[in-house]
């Protein structure tokens, strides 16, 4: 498969799911430069013609990812921190602009770098084991791969300051009560969980999931007269496709429509 198995991501393919898991579990998965790279080379090999919903976890039963690697970041002068923050932020972006709905499923802490890293992803499904924060501040430094951005647009901006101004861990039943995240489930159901969410996704027409993912992206971040613009201009582009007028004409017909092919 492209990319294949690197030093600390492994990939797999299952149908219409890309599966990414950070696999550097004696550090409980932090994010060192290799990490950040390969994780890039991950992203970046996902086949969307192929792909209709990625899931990102973390290896091991202890984490999602524990943050950005502080033993990295212990040396660097303000103009390496800012470029790390920048190149961080850009590959997390890429995530977030992915064409196709990318899950993040946290299997245990989700701190610093690791909440961010689950922010750029779509949907979150946690384990019952998970733990959130951004603990930065507690650290000397502030969120560096887009937490004072994501935190409060999923949150609300209280409740984001509170968490990011006191570093406070939360449990992943908190998180839930907070919008952080979708659902929560016993650890072993997680993956399952993840895989099932997926295969929902994927049982839909892609080139309509993919223009959805668009039109609320990019909506979220315009006024509402331009994301209604940005909405027409995608809702036209699903028309006169193959999966368009199947599944129209099967519920016409009073019918299941066929499967979708994405054209
Ligand atoms: N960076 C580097 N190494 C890390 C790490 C991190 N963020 N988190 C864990 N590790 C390493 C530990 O150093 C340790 O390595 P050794 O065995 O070689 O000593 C190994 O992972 C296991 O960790 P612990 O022994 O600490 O495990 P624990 O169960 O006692 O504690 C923990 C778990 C509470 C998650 C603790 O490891 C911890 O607090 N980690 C740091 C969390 C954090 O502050 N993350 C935010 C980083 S800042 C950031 O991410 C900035 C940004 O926005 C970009």
């Amino acid at each position: 498969m492209p990319g294949g198995d690197m030093n600390y991501i492994k990939q797999e393919q299952k149908s219409f799911i890309h599966i990414i898991t950070i696999n550097r579990p004696e550090a409980l998965n932090a994010l060192s430069i290799d990490v950040l790279s390969e994780l890039e080379e991950a992203v970046d090999s996902v086949k969307i013609d192929e792909t209709r919903c990625v899931i990102i976890t973390g290896m091991g039963e202890k984490a999602f990812v524990a943050g950005a690697d502080i033993a990295l970041m212990y040396p660097l002068s303000k103009t390496q921190a800012k470029e790390w923050s920048l190149n961080g932020n850009r590959i997390f972006r890429k995530i977030e602009t992915l064409p196709v709905p990318v899950i993040a499923a946290v299997n245990g802490y989700a701190l610093g770098g690791g909440c961010e890293l689950a922010m750029a992803c779509d949907i979150r499904l946690a384990s019952e084991t998970a733990i959130f924060a951004q603990p930065e501040v507690g650290l000397g430094v502030i969120a560096g791969f887009g937490g004072t951005q994501r935190l409060s647009r999923l949150v609300g901006v209280g409740k984001a300051k509170e968490l990011l101004f006191t570093a406070t861990r939360i449990k992943a039943s908190e998180a839930l009560a907070i919008g952080l995240v979708n659902a929560v489930y016993p650890a072993e159901a997680l993956t399952g969980e993840a895989f099932k969410l997926a295969e929902k996704i994927a049982a839909n027409a892609p080139i309509a999931v993919r223009a959805t993912k668009k039109a609320v992206n990019e909506g979220l971040h315009s006024d509402i007269g331009s994301g209604i613009e940005i909405e027409a201009e995608q809702f036209g582009l699903c028309f006169e496709t193959k999966d368009q007028k199947n599944a129209m004409a099967a519920f016409l017909e009073k019918r299941k429509p066929e499967p979708f092919v994405n054209a």
